[in-house]
């Protein structure tokens, strides 16, 4: 899909731009990385719910199973009447169990970067939900400051499941939850899904499915760096990589190239080395200590964690 500059909107044409210069900026720097966030385009997205179905891949069917078994006492925690503010909304599936479970919610607030698929996921949970009032926000959650009036002095209940917030730099992770604090307001709490620390072997392997998968989603930043900024990146000319550094408490992926190469991108020649790796994304893991610690400098306490009976990953309360 060649998107002609002329059918573009503004939007679009800004977010090419922002690509354009995020991924000449990243392949500058050394060691270059290009952010995550970039992975999600269409194709992108379809392949990582792709990856959630892999046997490997156990984060989101164990987030799901646990969910599940809790909804009721997340509902109660949450009380009545409070509006659940989802941040990336893209995870259907858990936020039906929250939904079912909290018949009577003020509103649901999905916030999401794609105002597609945003507009999406409003018109079919208004469908299945009539009397569900649904005030999708678009924006960037790190940066989002304010909410719809109409959600009023509703208690504010967050939800960032999937162990997205491992995507996030310790730091930043920290900075994320002061701005959910503040956009939550003191009364409000946030239910947070974590992949926790465990035996390396799994988390290699959930990063590695057989199947291939996961290198389809690493690779096909090539492709859209192909398509979007008209690069010639070879595609069999470069490798997924992914392995846990387990002194850094986290995976890390890459795409590696496989023999010297020269790459034209936007325009501009780069060379890679045979071996040189390309930094795409990291995915921090936590154990329950590290989570409480995250939790108080980001403002919140844990007033809840519940988790599976292998211990693979874990949903918090925070307060
Ligand atoms: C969506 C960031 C939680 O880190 O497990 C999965 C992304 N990348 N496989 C993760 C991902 C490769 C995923 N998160």
């Amino acid at each position: 899909m060649n998107v002609p500059l002329l059918a573009m909107d503004e939007g679009e044409r800004a977010d090419l731009d922002a690509f354009r210069r995020d991924v000449l900026a990243g392949l500058a720097e050394a060691p270059r990385a290009i952010p995550a966030k970039y992975l999600y385009d269409a194709r992108g997205s379809a392949l990582f719910d792709a990856i959630c179905e892999q046997p490997e891949y156990y984060p989101t069917r164990t987030e799901a199973a646990i969910l599940r078994q809790r909804a009721q006492e997340i509902a109660r925690l949450g009380g009545r009447g409070c509006a659940l503010v989802e941040y990336g909304s893209g995870s259907s599936v858990k936020t039906r169990l929250l939904l079912e479970a909290m018949p009577d919610l003020h509103a649901y607030v999905p916030i999401d970067i794609s105002r597609g698929h945003l507009e999406a996921t409003a018109r079919r949970l208004r469908e299945d939900y009539p009397g569900l009032r649904v005030d999708p926000v678009t924006g960037d959650y790190m940066a989002l400051d304010a909410l719809p009036d109409t959600i009023g002095d509703a208690r504010r209940i967050g939800f960032f499941p999937g162990s997205t917030i491992g995507n996030l730099m310790p730091e930043e992770a920290v900075l994320f939850l002061r701005r959910a604090r503040r956009l939550l307001r003191p009364d409000g709490a946030l239910v947070l899904g974590v992949d926790l620390k465990k035996d390396p072997q799994w988390l290699h392997d959930a990063y590695n499915d057989r199947a291939g998968v996961t290198a389809q989603f690493t690779l096909n930043l090539l492709r859209r760096m192909n398509r979007e900024l008209e690069a010639t990146f070879d595609l069999s000319a470069f490798a997924h990589d992914a392995s846990y550094n387990e002194a850094a408490g986290r995976i890390e992926i890459y795409f590696r190239s496989l023999r010297d190469q020269m790459v034209t991108i936007a325009g501009s020649r780069f060379q890679f080395a045979q071996g040189e790796r390309i930094h795409t994304e990291y995915s921090y893991k936590y154990d329950q200590t590290e989570i409480a610690e995250l939790a108080r400098q980001g403002g919140f306490s844990v007033a809840a964690s519940w988790t599976d009976p292998s211990r693979l990953f874990a949903v918090a309360f925070l307060k």
